[in-house]
């Protein structure tokens, strides 16, 4: 052959799921209608995300994100920006329980509201308002609060007979007063009636948000209502402390009213795309009643134009809410099915056989998972990843800057909660 020998390479024959890792030429999501959220690590090419066209075009089965790895690696660093820049997109972003109250600066930064709540604080949520016209529609979501709240504060799954007092309670309490109150719900339980018994231990368990230490935050009308042009609600439960079932409790009042005001809020037409942030996620995993309410809602969050965005450290955080096999394990895999996009940052050694399982990675996939340094994730898409570095912008960093307390310069940051 003129110009000297034929190149004498041996073929190579490889899996695409392996080519799709070693060979990185995949294009990223364009970035003509999603944030900005940093470089490709490999490509060195801008990276940007937009939930909502990624599903529309096909890429992504649901807009939900999970977001996983160990603390302080830049997780809610990356949550917060994404909030920040999608804002400026004309987006709105609701974050539904802030038990750390680290998200008030980011919701201040673009004008929007933080509503704090806690023992003693004058805001109340009343997690039973639901301004639906559709009568059918607000028992059943006052019906399905309840249940889980009951299940919570009972720490046990509801007898068939329960659901049915409950039933007849919510019933009386709406005929009573239009709309009800917790208050007028346990009023209704404790009312002299037949199967007076049966709802003895609902009543018990929901008096915990009314006279125990939750009192006064959701047990009354509502003081806030849900501002349909705020471009970020923040509720922050930092008050609450580091007791889990109280957090659990909060959580699904505050999420129920959340869920009840987002889908009925007039002026939230399904064209507003709407994150709805859960950081911190982790510690709501324990609870079956608030998973089951979680995955209820994502169901019917797409039709809102809702992304769901989950933080959790680790992927078997969804394992320790039960055994192979039961039913919370089942809900649980099943919001992790809910979640198309699986971001990781970096895990513990421990956790990587587990993390390629489920997630599918590739071998240089699991292996970089154990090395990957703060700021820098795994993004996985179906059929796609990317390995992506997080950029923060000077001023980015002044408000979402958790390690202040670290550096001794603010005495702001709640005590951190140990596992
Ligand atoms: N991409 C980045 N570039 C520079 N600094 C970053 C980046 N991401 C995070 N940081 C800094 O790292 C610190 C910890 O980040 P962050 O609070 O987001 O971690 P985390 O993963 O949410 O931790 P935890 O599990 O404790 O909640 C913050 O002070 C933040 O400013
Ligand atoms: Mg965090």
């Amino acid at each position: 052959m003129p110009g000297g020998p034929p190149l004498q390479l041996p073929p190579h024959r490889a899996s695409s799921a392996t080519l799709a890792g070693a060979y990185p030429f995949l294009l990223a999501p364009s970035c003509s209608t999603g944030v900005l959220v940093g470089t490709d690590a490999l490509t060195g090419e801008p990276f940007c995300f937009d939930p909502w066209d990624l599903y529309a075009t096909g890429v992504l089965t649901n807009p939900n994100v999970l977001l996983a790895g160990v603390i302080g690696q830049g997780k809610s660093a990356l949550a917060k920006t994404l909030a920040l820049r999608s804002v400026a997109a004309g987006r709105r972003v609701y974050v539904p329980g802030d038990p750390k109250g680290e998200w008030g600066p980011v919701a201040d930064a673009v004008g929007g509201v933080v509503v704090r709540l806690g023992p003693g604080l004058p805001t109340r949520l009343n997690p039973l308002d639901v301004p639906a016209a559709d009568r059918a529609v607000a028992h059943a979501h006052r019906l399905r609060l309840l249940a889980a709240l009951a299940a919570t504060a009972l720490r046990r799954d509801l007898a068939a007979v329960e659901h049915t007092v409950l039933d007849t309670a919510v019933t009386a309490a709406t005929g009573r007063t239009g709309s009800p109150t917790l208050a007028d719900i346990v009023t209704a339980l404790d009312s002299p009636r037949p199967d007076a018994l049966e709802g003895r231990d609902l009543a018990h368990g929901l008096r915990r948000l009314i006279r125990g230490d939750l009192a006064g935050m959701f047990d009354g009308p509502s003081t806030y209502r849900l501002d349909a042009d705020a471009a970020m609600v923040v509720l922050d439960l930092s008050a609450l402390g580091s007791d889990d079932q109280a957090l659990e409790l909060a959580m699904t009042c505050a999420a129920g009213w959340l869920d009840a005001a987002l889908t009925t809020t007039p002026g939230h037409g399904s064209s507003v795309r709407r994150w709805v942030i859960y950081d911190e996620a982790w510690r709501l995993l324990r609870s079956v009643p608030l998973i089951r309410r979680l995955q209820s809602q994502w169901k019917l969050s797409r039709a809102y134009g809702i992304a769901n965005l989950m933080v959790l450290h680790r992927l078997s955080d969804l394992d320790a809410v039960g055994a192979t096999g039961s039913e919370a394990r089942s809900l649980a895999e099943g919001l992790l099915a809910d979640c198309s996009t699986r971001i990781v940052y970096r895990q513990e050694a421990d956790q990587l056989t587990a993390t390629a399982t489920s997630l599918g990675l590739t071998r240089p996939e699991r292996d970089l998972l154990a090395a990957l340094p703060r700021g820098i994730g795994l993004w996985r898409m179906p059929g796609r990843s990317h390995v992506v570095r997080h950029h923060l912008h000077a001023d980015e960093l002044a408000v979402v800057d958790t390690d202040a307390a670290m550096r001794g310069t603010s005495p702001q940051r709640p005590p951190e909660v140990a596992r």
